[in-house]
């Protein structure tokens, strides 16, 4: 069948990888893609914002499946849009999205469901959120409902700067979605990232991993969008797993089956292991970015044989083959990110980096221009390496990071610090 793929990341170089890699896929088109997608496919432009865009696109090339990468469109309805065109699309619908596109209704179906999260509070009142965290105390965290692209949520360790957050989002800092807060206890723990694969009624796991969001080794410095990531995640065990299952996925699913908006696609759920056991920080309606750079390369099973077995409401009768490898990816991103950058930059000796076995250079924000591959956003690279350990997929990554010759990019030195630790206590 002909495979339509929405999204232009590395996420999406790592989905296009996969999906052309199946025997299932005929022609992949990717709107609009990257450079690095355009080793597996067909680079399309496509207004995605316009879904009778995106259908005729589907009619004329007679595209059969659509896989959306990024949250923007699935908040935006274009699978709802495209399945009452007869078009079959994976990911959440725009009502399930709302796990990912509003804090609040998260809130309130773990409050419905009993799945263990942060105490809550929703205001979109300034002097009400106010008078809230005073009478509750520090540190607290806020955060605006909607999507705000990593800039919605602040743990604050102090009133004034709680007060400054709140004023921030509800003031309108945010737009609209800032209108509304949730004010949320403040969690002590490990952060992990679990996936689920959805298809409304029966979810399987899809792997676990852990990412760095800071931008400096140490995990100093501002947010970004993820510096790097390892999967699987150890501090995760298998016992674990079976309880995020079973105490926040499942229950998930069941609420939102109840709520008439069954939840199918991949379900992202970002994770603080706490003494009390594990506790929902935010859901993501959609695979990670880098998460998927190092899930993906670990799948050994197809994965569009998965995908349209969720859009299908089969998953109970597929298992998925993974890898005994584990896999880590450092980003190299331009310098100034995360804040402004300059574009342009040429790249060189990616071959060299591919050449090295178990080693897959995805490109995020790069361009093509002529023979060459130029820097085009503040995320460009993300090295992935496979290894038999944390300790050796890292060694890899970095020794493939020494082959790129990039001056005007930077990386962590440090991903996966945590797990090579672990490994080295044995
Ligand atoms: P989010 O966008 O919801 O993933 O939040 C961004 C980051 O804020 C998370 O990765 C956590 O590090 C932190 N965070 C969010 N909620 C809490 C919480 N209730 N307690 C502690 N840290 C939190
Ligand atoms: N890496 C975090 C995210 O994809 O939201």
């Amino acid at each position: 069948m002909n495979i339509l793929l929405i999204g232009s990341g590395g996420r999406e170089h790592a989905l296009a990888r996969s999906l052309s890699a199946s025997a299932l896929c005929d022609k992949l088109f990717i709107a609009p893609g990257n450079p690095g997608t355009a080793q597996h496919g067909t680079n399309v432009v496509i207004d995605v914002a316009d879904h009778g865009a995106v259908i005729a696109f589907c009619r004329t090339m007679g595209v059969e499946f659509v896989v959306v990468g990024p949250e923007a469109p699935l908040v935006a309805g274009l699978v709802d849009d495209l399945t009452a065109a007869g078009i079959k699309a994976f990911g959440p619908s725009k009502a399930a999205a709302q796990l990912e596109g509003s804090k609040a209704f998260t809130k309130d179906l773990c409050a419905e469901f009993g799945i263990p999260t942060a105490a809550y509070r929703r205001f979109t009142d300034a002097e009400a959120a106010k008078t809230y965290v005073r009478s509750y105390g520090v540190p607290t965290v806020v955060k605006a409902d909607g999507l705000a692209a990593g800039k919605g949520v602040v743990v604050a360790a102090s009133f004034e700067e709680a007060e400054a957050a709140i004023d921030m989002m509800i003031g309108g800092g945010l737009g609209a979605a800032g209108a509304e807060v949730v004010i949320e206890a403040f969690l002590e723990g490990e952060e992990a990232s679990f996936f689920a694969l959805c298809d409304g009624r029966t979810a399987i796991p899809l792997g676990t991993a852990q990412d760095h969001k800071r931008v400096f080794d140490g995990d100093k410095g501002p947010n970004t969008g993820g510096m790097g990531a390892y999967s699987p995640a150890a501090v995760l065990t298998p016992e674990l797993q079976a309880r995020v299952m079973r105490e926040i996925i499942e229950p998930t699913l069941a609420g939102m089956r109840a709520r008439g908006m069954p939840y199918t696609g991949v379900l992202y759920a970002g994770l603080m292991l706490t003494d009390k056991g594990p506790q929902l920080i935010e859901y993501n309606a959609r695979l990670g970015d880098p998460e998927t750079q190092v899930l993906l390369p670990r799948l050994k099973s197809d994965l569009v044989t998965a995908f349209l077995a969720a859009c299908d409401g089969v998953l109970d009768s597929i298992s998925l083959q993974w890898s005994d490898k584990a896999a880590l990816t450092v980003v190299m991103a331009a310098q100034g990110y995360p804040g402004a950058v300059e574009k342009g930059s040429e790249i060189r000796g990616l071959d060299r980096a591919s050449a090295m076995d178990d080693v897959i250079v995805f490109q995020a924000g790069t361009k093509q221009s002529g023979d060459k591959i130029l820097a085009n956003g503040g995320r460009v690279l993300n090295v992935t390496a496979l290894g038999s350990t944390i300790t050796e997929a890292s060694a890899r990554a970095y020794e493939a990071v020494s082959r790129i010759d990039w001056p005007e990019g930077f990386c962590r030195r440090d991903i996966g610090w945590r797990a090579v630790e672990r490994e080295s206590k044995g």
